[in-house]
């Protein structure tokens, strides 16, 4: 009865210490470098015991934020994104920069997901830790978009983590089954996912799910 009982503790402080993290990039090209990015970022939050849920922006399509539009009701696949947002605690987000800031696919969606029943919600943001990063062809990796990114996610209410990562040349930082050639970059990916994962769960197993 008493090792029943020790069981059943131990589950549920298992349950209570899995940490749900949702991964995406803010591009929907084939080959993105920001997905390769981000796919990285996911394994690795695998690895240190989270449950990590990937998608793609590609089968996410939503159109421009319009009042008009929103008064008919919160397009699908927005409103699917932001449910995936509010159920996860963590999220990892890789932004291409355009032109100084992030895409504006990113931007739209993060707008889109600020947003239910016509006005402004935290929900898909308050309480919930972000790691943010980028990836160009670039010498600076995209990293001024992350000053962007980080304001916005911010203003929203979400935590972002202190860490960032940048890959530079990014159309040479991969090899061919899409995982970062650097050492080094890796090792800065991982300190900056170690902020994202309560170090409790370092050794559980990992669950993995990809949309
Ligand atoms: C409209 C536009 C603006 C861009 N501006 C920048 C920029 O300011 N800095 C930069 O490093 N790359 C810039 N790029 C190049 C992107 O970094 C490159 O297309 C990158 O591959 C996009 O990320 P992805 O591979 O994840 O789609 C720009 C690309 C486009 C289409």
């Amino acid at each position: 009865m008493k090792t029943l009982l020790l069981a059943l503790i131990a589950f549920t402080m298992s349950l209570k210490a899995e940490t749900k993290v949702l991964a995406f990039a803010g591009s929907t090209r084939a080959g993105s470098y920001n997905q390769k990015l981000v796919l990285e970022a996911a394994d690795i939050a695998r690895k240190m015991g989270a449950t990590v849920t990937v998608i793609d922006f590609k089968d996410f399509p939503m159109p421009l934020y319009d009042t008009a539009l929103e008064e008919k009701g919160m397009p699908a696949q927005a409103k699917r994104l932001r449910q995936l947002m509010i159920q996860s605690d963590a999220i990892i987000i890789a932004s291409p920069e355009h032109n100084a800031s992030i895409s504006a696919t990113l931007k739209n969606a993060l707008d889109w997901t600020s947003r239910n029943a016509g006005s402004y919600s935290a929900e898909a943001y308050q309480g919930k830790k972000f790691a943010i990063m980028s990836a160009s062809p670039g010498k600076g990796g995209g990293a001024r978009g992350l000053v962007h990114l980080r304001a916005i996610i911010e203003a929203v209410g979400g935590d972002v983590m202190a860490k960032q990562v940048s890959v530079p040349t990014a159309h040479q930082a991969f090899d061919a089954k899409g995982k970062l050639e650097s050492a080094s970059l890796t090792q800065e990916l991982q300190q900056e996912i170690q902020q994202l994962i309560p170090a409790s769960l370092a050794k559980n197993d990992a669950a993995s799910k990809k949309l």
